[in-house]
């Protein structure tokens, strides 16, 4: 299959596929301004967990690329603003706040009084290896779960966890596609993911893309093709996983979770090391992101609902680490306990800064 390319840096512009557009128009824009990459990630022009801390890593270079003439004390200060200001479009993917502190880390290294322009170099080098790391990352979740597709196997995944949401191979996809690859022959069950339709726009192109037989459903229609006997293993991403493998996904996995517990079918979260938070203990230390309800009122931009009327619309929910059945990573497949499996191959807890 041909890797998408959701975000990419031609030195010094930044530019992503406009997910927002997707189906029916796949079009390369690119971000201008700090503001535009906040924008784009706030609004999901660019979204799922690995590409919004890849865009973010390159966007901090977008608030800087005017500064690399200014004093390196400047520069600095700068630095730090367009990093805070960035770690405030979205909290719930941890990704994000690896790919910023990353950054950080990078300019820290460089010792003081160095030129604006060396230090600028020194973090463009670093948004390129967390970008390489990335690719990385997905090929090895491929490798990690393929065998976990059997021949002839139905597989239910929920969003978008795909080549879109990272750069372009996917983590919960990653399997599917190197499977495929292989010449396995499976079919594929995509929710549409309400209110944003992530499955239905996303999963469903980028599946249909590669060739992959992919089948399109409600949300509430997964309890009955599991009851069915369609569905053999689900697979999706994740946004943040707790040291006890509570994880945080798009809103929805956890039924989907429930149902495929209820009828003993294996439920499989793929992810690479930097979604991984060992710092964050359990799920209900994980920030949820609350979005505008008029996602919920309106579909496609048409209302359907009465325009008052009360919503609540969290973006993600959390499974409990008790309903997954294996991990599926760039360090291999962790089944439980997950305190001891977790915090045994995610040691350190992360690519060190
Ligand atoms: O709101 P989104 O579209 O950014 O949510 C994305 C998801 O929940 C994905 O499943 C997750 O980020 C994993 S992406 C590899």
């Amino acid at each position: 299959m041909t890797p998408v390319k959701p975000v990419f840096w031609k030195s010094p512009h930044l530019y992503i596929i406009d997910q927002t557009l997707l189906p029916v128009q796949a079009a390369t824009i690119e971000l201008a301004s700090l503001e535009d990459v906040w924008e784009a990630i706030k609004s999901l022009r660019v979204r799922g967990a690995p590409a919004i801390g890849i865009c973010a890593a390159y966007g901090v270079l977008v608030g800087l690329r005017s500064h690399i003439d200014a004093t390196p004390e400047t520069f600095r200060d700068r630095a730090r603003r367009c990093i805070e200001y960035l770690a405030t479009s979205r909290p719930t993917a941890v990704n994000l706040f690896y790919a910023l502190d990353r950054m950080r880390a990078a300019l820290d290294a460089v010792p003081a009084h160095t030129s604006s322009q060396a230090c600028f170099a020194a973090m463009e080098a670093e948004a390129d290896a967390q970008y390489a790391a990335d690719i990385a990352m997905c090929r090895a979740i491929g490798d990690c779960g393929a065998d976990l597709i059997q021949e002839g196997a139905g597989i239910l995944t929920h969003c978008n966890a795909g080549g879109l949401a990272t750069t372009g191979y996917g983590t919960a996809l990653a399997p599917l596609y190197t499977a495929f690859e292989r010449g396995r022959h499976f079919k594929v069950y995509a929710d549409e993911t309400r209110p944003l339709l992530q499955g239905a726009r996303l999963t469903a192109w980028e599946l249909q893309q590669a060739g992959i037989d992919v089948t399109l459903i409600c949300d509430n229609m997964a309890a009955v093709i599991m009851r069915d006997g369609l569905v053999q293993a689900v697979l999706v991403g994740a946004d943040r996983i707790a040291a006890n493998g509570d994880t945080a996904n798009k809103i929805g996995t956890y039924g989907v979770a429930a149902l495929a517990r209820l009828h003993g079918i294996p439920f499989y979260v793929a992810a690479p090391s930097t979604t991984f938070d060992l710092k964050t203990r359990t799920g209900a230390d994980i920030p949820i992101e609350l979005r505008d309800g008029e996602e919920i009122r309106r579909l496609g931009g048409i209302q359907t609902a009465p325009a008052s009327v009360h919503t609540y619309n969290p973006a993600f929910d959390v499974t409990p680490g008790t309903h997954i059945t294996a991990f599926v990573t760039d360090r291999g497949l962790l089944r439980p306990p997950y305190a001891e499996t977790i915090t045994h191959a995610m040691q350190p807890p992360f690519p060190a800064p």
